[in-house]
């Protein structure tokens, strides 16, 4: 069998070249370019292996410098995004009713409209009359949105590719059904089956689909995190309804960083992008008052400042209590554990209430400073000063141990008026403000009494 040699064919003229380029040297065609084997011989076997279909490509034939994105201007949504809407890519935008799904969709839909990038938001929960509601709302100018009120897959793929729609925000999944399946919408054959032909319509015809989609009870989204796996990035809105924060965090995202988080505000406009996102949660912090703690926690890249509040109080009759709002309530046993063994603070007879403002959830360990601080301001009826910052993990000895990234949480602290901070004695680097070092939490126990 002979070898053959490699040419490259464009599939828009037909004609053929010797070396790969991004454009057609005949008709100018841009990436249409693919590489085909001539003067071959084939085998018969080989021969119904089934050509047709893609053709492996070398990476270093492939154009560099990134993925084109499109910019909505909304800024925290594009950095979550990693820079921008990607053509071709399905995004999944979770979250519990009432969070404000459908709000940035909608504003997101306006968005590009403006910027003369087309969009179809198909709506099979809300009428277009209830759209066009939700739009005077807006501060946004919606009016330019097609908007399409269809629960039937085929139809919205049809009516996408007639409007040459270049992004397609479908609220929601769960309404959504395709005829090929027996039943109804929202059940997981349907949801999942009707995600992979979006996902199929997007690579094939390019359109960017946002998907929204809700959560279960359990925390996933369409049952047992069905769609994740599926799309190419997931989106979480999260916060307290009740509350005006509201964050979106990107789970995965195969176009940017994963946990980069992005802040808004739900106005009675919309939802406005948070400009200082850092000391957002910081609003309406009071100094002064024992058992309050500030720590600087990582969100993706981002360093974010946070306040520990604890309440300790003589409990009644019976088991004490333990409260912990946005704090796992087994972290906050270990570390009243600690605190009592190795700091020498009982808490047997102390009800035990932290809560972390601004509905923010603590996830990593290195936040346990603050939390004790925190609770021995409390017990002690001490405030800690107000200008002072908490960051390091604790370990069962009680040893305060550096973390990561100690350097960007600072440098945010001080750049919002933080002058201390309480860090490990083993932590390394220079940072910006002044250092009280400590071994373990005992001197912090110490420090905090004096
Ligand atoms: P919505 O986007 O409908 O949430 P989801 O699609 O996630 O269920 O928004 C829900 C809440 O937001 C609703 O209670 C009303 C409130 N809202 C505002 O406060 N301001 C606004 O401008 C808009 C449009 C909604
Ligand atoms: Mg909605």
């Amino acid at each position: 069998m002979s070898k053959g040699r490699s040419v490259f064919r464009c599939t828009d003229c037909g004609a053929e070249q010797p070396k790969w380029a991004g454009k057609c040297d005949a008709c100018g065609a841009w990436n249409t370019l693919v590489e085909e084997v001539v003067g071959r011989k084939v085998g018969r076997s080989e021969g119904r292996t089934g050509a047709g279909g893609a053709t492996p490509v070398q990476l270093s034939n492939l154009p560099t410098g990134g993925v084109e994105r499109w910019k909505t201007g909304l800024a925290e949504f594009d950095f979550v995004l990693g820079g921008g809407i990607v053509p071709g890519s399905v995004t999944l935008v979770g979250g519990e009713p009432g969070i404000g799904k459908s709000t940035l969709l909608m504003q997101v839909a306006a968005r590009l409209e403006t910027a003369g990038i087309p969009t179809l938001y198909v709506s099979g929960e809300e009428s277009p009359d209830q759209l066009r509601l939700r739009a005077d709302r807006l501060s946004e100018d919606a009016g330019k949105i097609h908007v399409l009120g269809e629960t039937r897959l085929e139809a919205i793929v049809h009516h996408a590719a007639a409007l040459r729609a270049r992004v397609v925000l479908l609220d929601s999944i769960q309404t959504t059904y395709t005829e090929e399946l027996e039943g109804a919408p929202g059940n997981v054959g349907q949801v999942r089956e009707c995600a992979a032909r979006l996902m199929r319509f997007a690579k094939e015809a390019g359109p960017a689909v946002m998907l929204v989609g809700h959560v279960t009870k359990g925390g996933g989204i369409a049952g047992p995190k069905t769609l994740e796996h599926i799309v190419d990035t997931v989106l979480y809105f999260e916060g307290e309804s009740t509350l005006d924060h509201r964050i979106l965090r990107a789970v995965k995202n195969r176009f940017g960083s994963v946990d980069e988080i992005g802040v808004f505000r739900m106005t009675g406009a919309g939802l406005e992008p948070v400009a200082n996102p850092a000391a957002a949660f910081l609003a309406g912090r009071t100094t002064g008052v024992s058992g309050s703690a500030v720590t600087a926690l990582m969100e993706g890249t981002r360093p974010m400042l946070v306040e520990i509040q604890a309440l300790a109080s003589k409990a009644g009759f019976g088991t004490p209590q333990r409260v912990a709002t946005g704090l796992d309530h087994r972290r906050l046993a270990v570390l009243l554990a600690i605190l009592e063994r190795r700091g020498g603070l009982p808490f047997g007879n102390l009800d035990v209430f932290v809560n972390v403002t601004g509905g923010v959830r603590l996830a990593e360990p290195s936040t346990d400073l603050a939390v004790l601080a925190a609770l021995v301001s409390s017990v002690h009826d001490r405030p800690v000063p107000g200008d002072a910052l908490f960051v390091g993990e604790v370990g069962l000895g009680g040893e305060v141990r550096p973390v990561a990234g100690v350097e960007r949480r600072l440098a945010e602290a001080a750049r919002q008026g933080f002058r201390r901070v309480f860090l490990s004695a083993r932590s390394q680097g220079t940072v910006p403000i002044e250092v009280v070092r400590l071994e373990n939490i005992g001197e912090l126990a110490r420090r905090l009494a004096a």
